[in-house]
């Protein structure tokens, strides 16, 4: 286990002081809490007992102020459900139907408000009495999905991921003062204590967007600008990597640093072909990132030191140790132990990690598995599977956790602030960094004998609850689960497909297809980069650009970006060869088939594609289709408007110059691809070649149809028809 920083007591909390009083009661009052908590044995060390607030930054679970409810945003079944705490079976659930799929919640005094994807609106509520009732919503631009408010409740700013807005919304007035464009899918938001100024994480890149909002509200329209943290510059071969799986990020109490959680494309480490997950720290006296960048070194030394960060033969090298945590969802600021709290979507856990570290994962203290009861067969968990939100107790000693693939709770007791600062868990129950578990963890933890020191704490799950079967049924809900997890050894080598398909959208990469030696002799693999092939396969592995899936897997085939899978299930079973380091652990083929169509049936019946606005063309884009429909400049001819704008077949394009970091793919031939959602799934073609559709079309020539006579209104037309598809 690495530790490096010591952890205080003292809470830098600036926020408004609670009533010290345990949301989680002590587990004799409750016979359905087996291993319910014990007060953690701080009030003798901690001076004083000021407590966290809710959180102003929204997430799919949150706590009522006086700690009587949690809120959970339910997105399989788009409803709200009101929890009564304390947790257990005999929790009362009271569910609210919504107006559409919930993203985040966030909570201020009786007051609620819910981001809702389609119809894009922020949905507001007053709690009172055990209830909610709905008190009017402010539609947003569509695909809402985060939400922060200011602290003296006046404001929200919203991000609406598919169509890349953030809008300030007057919360008294319901009405959105501001929207503004910025960079591809915006998810999570923190906002500072002086409402000055927020963060935006995104999806897909690993810039962070910054929203001046007093400026905004004075200019009507909000500023904003893009703030560089390059990902994971310590497992870097040089300059920081690309990032994906930005969904959320956290600030430190003292307003001081900034903590974005995510997955660093391309970090190096032992067989880390998908990379590794990152938490990466920008300090905010001078918007700078915290962990120093390395020199830009010659190609030669580059590839050296990635070799010795690949080989895992020093263990001082960071990144030489696997990744801390599977696709993070959700990421939470633990003042009591100054440490950050992760929900890994594909390993079911929560890691715990030092706030005050360079590269906090690299500064694990613990984890607690959520995921449980896995299948014999399946690594998948019947309960906790896919953790995607998180809300802390008011004194921050229990953490419920919302789990996304199988629509429930867990209750999960921390490791007191006295085991957290000594770096090391009272029991086996937090377990330190490495490969999932791939043995079925126990069911809550039972309660713990005494300790020689202090009371009887055992960290772990101490409560479930279920808020909804999964209404795919069986086959559909397997195929959830399998396509979230990154465990099930069949399926996946470490990253589950939500891990480069996040939501069946794409990680916006371009991966590495190659063919390198392993342990297990040959084989075909992805890797995020080039560095990460070993040197002596003297290849860089061939592009292929992650396609995004929802919506876009009606076809019965074929399937990859060289037409070469008849049907999905195919597409599948070769992916499951290829998205791991060697080969798959042996499995009887139907073994194999059996969870492809899983799948299968998840993706489509359960991923869903964003909302079209569904208007009538405008002028330009009219003019802009019949363009694309015309002889002259021909584009329907492969790209079929009847089926989905594509014909399927593979077709050799001319050559364009070769990317950097890529080898030649002797086979030219490329699936025409459909262009349906085309405007929110930027780079383009197989090998991410081209970054806008302007762009495209600028260079297009006769490479494609004909554009190379248009003029440029026409040009603009074409692009403009093209965003709607
Ligand atoms: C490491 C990143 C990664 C992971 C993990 C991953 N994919 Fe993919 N996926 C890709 C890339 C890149 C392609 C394009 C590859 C090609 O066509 O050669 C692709 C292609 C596909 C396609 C074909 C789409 C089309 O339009 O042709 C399907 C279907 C698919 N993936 C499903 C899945 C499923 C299901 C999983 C989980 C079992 C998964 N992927 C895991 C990166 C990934
Ligand atoms: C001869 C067949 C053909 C014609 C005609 C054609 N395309 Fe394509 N198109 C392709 C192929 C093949 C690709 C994929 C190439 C690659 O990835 O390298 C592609 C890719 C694209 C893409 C990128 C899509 C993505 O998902 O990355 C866009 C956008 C596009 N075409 C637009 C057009 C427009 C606009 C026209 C008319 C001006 C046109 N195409 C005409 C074959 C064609």
């Amino acid at each position: 286990m690495v530790f490096v920083a010591a952890v205080a007591f003292s809470v830098g909390c600036k926020c408004e002081k609670e009533t010290a009083k345990p949301d989680v009661p002590p587990a004799a009052s409750t016979a359905t809490e087996p291993g319910a908590t014990t007060p953690a044995p701080t009030s003798t060390t901690t001076p004083t007992t000021s407590f966290a607030p809710t959180p102003r930054s929204g997430s799919s679970i949150a706590r009522s102020p006086d700690s009587k409810v949690l809120f959970v945003a339910d997105e399989i079944t788009s409803k709200l459900h009101v929890v009564s705490l304390p947790l257990g079976e005999s929790s009362k659930v009271e569910s609210v139907s919504l107006p559409g799929r919930p993203a985040q919640i966030v909570v201020a005094d009786d007051l609620l408000w819910v981001t809702i994807r389609d119809p894009g609106m922020l949905w507001a509520a007053k709690f009172e009495s055990g209830h909610v009732q709905n008190t009017g919503q402010v539609a947003l631009p569509s695909d809402a999905w985060g939400v922060a408010i200011t602290a003296d409740h006046s404001h929200a700013l919203t991000s609406s991921a598919w169509t890349s807005q953030v809008s300030w919304v007057d919360l008294q007035k319901l009405t959105v003062d501001w929207s503004h464009d910025v960079a591809r899918e915006p998810r999570g938001i923190v906002i500072d204590e002086n409402g000055q100024w927020a963060l935006v994480s995104h999806l897909v890149g690993s810039a962070l967007t910054k929203v001046e909002l007093t400026k905004g509200a004075l200019d009507g329209g909000g500023a904003v600008s893009r703030i560089a943290l390059p990902a994971s510059p310590l497992r870097a071969p040089h300059d920081g990597l690309n990032a994906s799986l930005g969904y959320a990020g956290a600030l430190s109490p003292d307003g001081k640093r900034y903590f974005a959680a995510r997955h660093a494309l391309g970090a190096l480490g032992k067989n880390s072909w998908f990379g590794a997950a990152t938490v990466d720290v920008l300090g905010l006296d001078d918007w700078s990132p915290l962990a120093p960048m390395r020199p830009e070194a010659p190609l030669e030394q580059k590839s050296e030191l990635a070799t010795q960060l690949i080989s895992g033969a020093d263990t001082r090298v960071p990144g030489s140790s696997l990744t801390p945590f599977v696709q993070p969802r959700a990421v939470l600021y633990r003042s009591t132990t100054q440490t950050l709290l992760v929900a890994g979507e594909g390993d079911d856990r929560v890691a715990e990690l030092d706030a005050m570290a360079l590269d906090p994962t690299m500064a694990v203290v613990g984890h607690y598995q959520v995921g449980a009861d896995y299948h014999p067969t399946y690594h998948l968990a019947k309960h906790c599977a896919a953790p995607a939100g998180m809300a802390l107790s008011s004194d921050e000693n229990a953490l419920w956790v919302y789990c996304g693939a199988t629509n429930d709770l867990a209750q999960v007791q921390l490791m007191p602030p006295a085991a957290s600062s000594a770096a090391a868990a009272p029991t086996g129950a937090a377990t330190s960094a490495g490969t999932p578990a791939p043995t079925a963890p126990p069911s809550p933890s039972p309660p713990s004998s005494a300790p020689s020191t202090g009371p009887a704490v055992t960290p772990g799950v101490t409560a479930r609850l279920l808020l909804a079967e999964d209404p795919l049924g069986p086959g559909g809900a397997t195929g959830r689960k399998l396509f979230y997890n990154a465990t099930d050894f069949a399926t996946s080598g470490g990253l589950g497909c939500a891990g480069c398909h996040p939501e069946g959208r794409d990680d916006g990469h371009v991966w590495h297809e190659a063919n390198f030696t392993t342990e297990d002799g040959d084989t075909v693999n992805f890797v995020g980069s080039e560095h990460t092939i070993p040197k002596e396969a003297h290849t860089r592995g061939y592009a292929r650009r992650t396609p995004m899936l929802a919506g876009r897997v009606n076809a019965e085939g074929p399937y990859g970006w060289h037409a070469e899978s008849p049907t999905i299930v195919d597409r599948e079973l070769k992916g499951f060869a290829l998205h791991r380091w060697g080969a798959i652990p042996e499995t009887p083929k139907e073994e194999l088939t059996k969870r492809a169509r899983a799948v299968f049936d998840f993706l489509r019946r359960g991923l869903l594609a964003p909302a079209r606005d569904g208007a009538a063309l405008n002028p330009q884009q009219a003019r802009g289709q019949e363009l694309f429909l015309s002889k002259e400049v021909g584009c329907a001819e492969c790209h079929d408007p009847t089926s989905g704008y594509t014909t399927r077949k593979a077709y050799p394009l001319p050559l364009r110059p070769l990317t950097d970091g890529f080898d030649e793919d002797p086979d030219a031939r490329y699936k025409i691809p459909g262009l349906t959602f085309l405007a929110g799934r930027t780079p383009y073609f197989h090998d991410g070649s081209a970054a806008t559709l302007e762009e495209l079309v600028e260079r297009n020539g006769t490479r494609m149809g004909n554009t190379g006579t248009l003029s440029a209104d026409d040009r603009a037309a074409l692009v403009a028809f093209l965003k709607t598809l």
